[in-house]
């Protein structure tokens, strides 16, 4: 029996403690954000990590360092949570859907390719449930036609492709630490980046744009202040920076992260084994040689006659947990329907010459296909044996099902 892990532990608390001792005094020295981000971007192989306060507004940063300007085309999948279009157009950008794969609901390599103009300044990719698209194709295809690319990795903690830590391969990573997350400080983001150029950049877009702010410094001191004529605003920026609780908390989080994720993992492999041999269940397929992180089990059901909300009723009926639904794909949700993007719209309109997408049933026909099949299991349980419980809920539904 696998033991009952705690989700929080008391490196969290011990760091939470060490905060809240300085009285957050700027002069009491505490240094935990400096702390966090040293600590993440080593373990991710990483030469600079700058932390936030969510994983929306990492986007958004990442997007302005990699020099994405207002007009100009991004690149991302439709079948994702809306965060991930929402801060292109925050960049006064344009959002431009490539189709999903259909096995694996990533982003596909030649969809990105066809949709490439003389306007695509990046690309962002999406890890989806924990696993990585082909991030070789996508560097190669970005590399060639000039592109920078900004890897989402909300929901993949430790995932691999091709054998390789997800979280340097592109020329930006983001994270999310938000509650469902596989390590989380309530709310909470970072981004990586090995270049200092893109670093010094992230660093004063999410700190409001302060002189004394770097790469590797985000504090500022009481030093940098004290002269009435000092020059502290270089450029327009955000209040995104993390706060000090919160990298405490991640900092905790981050030197359990294995068992996290992996807990995770072997939520996914128990609940796979009942769906063995069904034909009409098809689980997100994971490439040789990559590791899927599992922030949740994605399965498609396929079944003629089984609909989706008919599967997920008699699971609960058993005393299941519940199944989530896949976000409906972001160009088909409201606000692109009606084009209410809270004003930028307005600048859009002026700024894009182009001809936008149109943002109706078509435009992603993959993602328009697999969106509504899919059932996503939830993995975080920190008691095994309520996993174990749930897989036998999920056992006795497939055979309801599978013998009429
Ligand atoms: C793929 C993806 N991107 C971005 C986000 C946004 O992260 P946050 O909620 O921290 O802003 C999330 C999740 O919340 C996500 O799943």
């Amino acid at each position: 029996m696998k033991k009952i892990i705690k989700r929080v532990g008391n490196k969290e608390l011990q760091y939470v403690k060490e905060v809240l001792a300085t009285n957050f005094r700027t002069s009491a020295g505490c240094n935990m954000i400096g702390r966090f981000e040293e600590a993440f971007a080593k373990k991710f192989g990483a030469k600079f990590a700058v932390a936030h306060v969510n994983g929306t507004c990492t986007l958004h940063s990442a997007l302005y360092a990699a020099g994405v300007k207002p007009g100009d085309e991004v690149i991302v999948p439709p079948l994702t949570m809306a965060s991930t279009t929402m801060a292109v157009l925050q960049q006064d950008a344009i959002p431009i859907f490539a189709d999903v794969i259909e096995d694996t609901f990533v982003i596909n390599p030649a969809s990105i390719e066809k949709l490439i103009t003389p306007r695509t300044k990046a690309i962002i990719t999406v890890a989806l449930y924990g696993l990585a698209p082909d991030l070789d194709a996508i560097m190669k295809i970005a590399r060639k036609h000039n592109l920078l690319v900004i890897e989402d990795n909300a929901q993949c903690f430790l995932g691999k492709y091709k054998n390789q830590l997800v979280g340097n391969i592109g020329d930006f990573a983001s994270f999310s630490f938000q509650n469902s997350k596989h390590m989380s400080s309530g709310e909470g983001g970072v981004v990586l980046t090995d270049r200092r150029e893109f670093a010094e950049k992230l660093r004063k877009f999410s700190v409001l744009g302060y002189a004394a702010v770097s790469a590797k410094k985000g504090k500022i001191a009481k030093n940098d202040i004290q002269n009435p004529n000092y020059d502290r605003h270089v450029s327009l920026g955000y209040n995104y920076r993390m706060p000090e609780l919160c990298a405490a908390v991640a900092l905790g989080q981050l030197e359990h992260l294995e068992e996290l994720v992996q807990r995770r993992i072997d939520a996914a492999n128990l609940f796979l084994k009942p769906m063995k041999g069904i034909s009409w269940l098809k689980p997100q397929q994971t490439p040789a040689g990559c590791r899927n992180s599992y922030w949740s089990l994605a399965v498609r059901l396929v079944h003629p006659r089984i609909k989706w909300a008919d599967f997920r009723k008699k699971f609960m009926e058993f005393g299941g947990d519940g199944i989530y639904a896949a976000w409906k794909l972001t160009y088909l949700e409201p606000m692109f329907q009606r084009l209410d993007f809270s004003g930028k719209e307005i600048v859009i309109n002026k700024l894009y010459q182009g001809q936008l997408q149109e943002y109706k049933r078509g435009l992603c026909p993959v993602a328009e296909k697999v969106q509504p099949q899919i059932l996503a299991f939830k993995t975080n349980y920190w008691d095994w044996r309520k996993a174990l419980k749930q897989a036998e809920i999920l056992k006795k539904t497939i055979k309801f099902y599978d013998q009429r």
